[in-house]
């Protein structure tokens, strides 16, 4: 079996499953890290021992990380912190890019709906790459009147890398904040948030092999986040309820496997382009999306024109490698996603995709396996 979509969620890795075995089998300790007798204090140690390990890793200071449930809680605790604010100094537009995930362009289209902000689109190349051009020319036409800019760090299905520093670069000139949406770079790529220049940050445990239903924000300022839960005044009043302790100290090792391993992410990309290179020798017509951008390691968006995405997975189901067509929330959807839409892929490419996604934890063969498989799938569905 292969699991191929790392990008969806990662199964657990196996510096995770050894810590929760072992924590298992210690039996604790469990209590409330916000309690104030010794085995709280202890469960307490630990997470801030995670949060201390968290921010190294990120390149971030400790106080910059808060803990929450994922990206889509990270993303709408930064959009909440900073429109209400900014709306009451007169700031009422919102940027963002055609090709965010749906939890950013949601929120942002919430803030345009329900809150009176306008809200621009900033458009992507066939390359699937931003265009900072365009990001460029709405600051300079809005400057003070412009309350966020939203753009992610690496696309979830092409998996494209944006150029965030630069963006940084330019939305600082214009003394703009920058949310990145740091989702699926951070564990795939080298990612440091003090050299990013990035204002605000996100990620979720589980697209990196820790637990589901944990995250973390960084914030610059930790001061400018306000909470959207206010709960019992946790993580320094910014993020009520009680922490899911156990699973934030998988968000620490995982990070810190990562930080360790970095290298298996260099011998997995090193098959991947043999393998998107030998199914480009035997099928002259096949289309990797995002080909020459940089791009994550382990995501290879791919398609053959004239053959349906959904055909591929099915088929690819019966030697039992698991992909996707598209991004996971909107599999199912036969239609071109939007993301490729939005970087001007026609329908018999669009339709035609699938999404192949690893990470650390993968097996380098996996390649080899999803090549043969592969090839045996276009040469059934181009026979039939
Ligand atoms: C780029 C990006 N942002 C945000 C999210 C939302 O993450 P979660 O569902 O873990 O909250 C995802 C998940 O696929 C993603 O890929």
């Amino acid at each position: 079996m292969i699991y191929a979509d790392y990008n969806g969620s990662a199964p657990l890795c196996e510096a995770v499953k050894n810590h929760l075995i072992q924590r298992l089998q210690n039996d604790g300790p469990y209590a409330n890290p916000n309690a104030a007798h010794k085995i709280g204090q202890r469960v307490l140690t630990n997470m801030e021992n995670s949060r201390a390990i968290c921010a190294k890793s990120l390149g971030a200071k400790y106080g910059q990380v808060i803990f929450n449930s994922g990206s889509t809680e990270g993303i709408a605790t930064v959009f909440h912190s900073i429109l209400e604010k900014a709306q009451q100094r007169g700031k009422d537009i919102l940027i963002t890019s055609t090709i965010e995930h749906s939890a950013i362009i949601n929120t942002a289209e919430h803030y345009r709906d329900h809150h009176d902000f306008e809200l621009y689109f900033i458009q992507a190349n066939k390359a699937g790459i931003v265009d900072l051009e365009q990001l460029e020319e709405l600051l300079e036409k809005f400057g003070q009147r412009v309350a966020l800019v939203s753009i992610m760090a690496a696309n979830n299905e092409t998996g494209v890398i944006q150029p965030y520093k630069k963006i940084s670069q330019i939305c600082h000139n214009h003394l703009v904040p920058f949310f990145c949406d740091t989702t699926q770079i951070i564990g795939k790529a080298p990612f440091n948030f003090k050299d990013s220049e990035i204002d605000y940050a996100v990620m979720s445990g589980h697209k990196i092999g820790a637990m589901t239903g944990t995250g973390l924000i960084i914030a610059k300022d930790p001061t400018s986040i306000r909470p959207i839960i206010i709960g019992g005044g946790q993580e320094k009043a910014l993020r009520g309820g009680t922490q899911h302790y156990l699973g934030l100290e998988t968000l620490a090792i995982a990070l810190g496997h990562v930080e360790k391993n970095f290298e298996r992410i260099e011998q997995l990309k090193e098959k991947r382009i043999a393998f998107e290179a030998n199914m480009k020798k035997k099928f002259p017509k096949l289309c990797i999306i995002g080909e020459d951008s940089p791009r994550l390691a382990t995501t290879t968006y791919v398609s053959h024109p004239g053959l349906n995405g959904q055909s591929v997975q099915i088929e690819l189901e019966n030697h039992n490698i698991f992909v996707t067509t598209s991004s996971a929330c909107s599999d199912g959807d036969t239609s071109t996603s939007k993301v490729l839409k939005a970087m001007g892929i026609k329908d018999e490419i669009g339709m035609g995709v699938v999404r192949i996604s690893l990470g650390l934890c993968a097996r380098l063969e996996a390649y080899d396996e999803i090549e043969e498989a592969l090839t045996k799938t276009y040469e059934k569905l181009m026979g039939s």
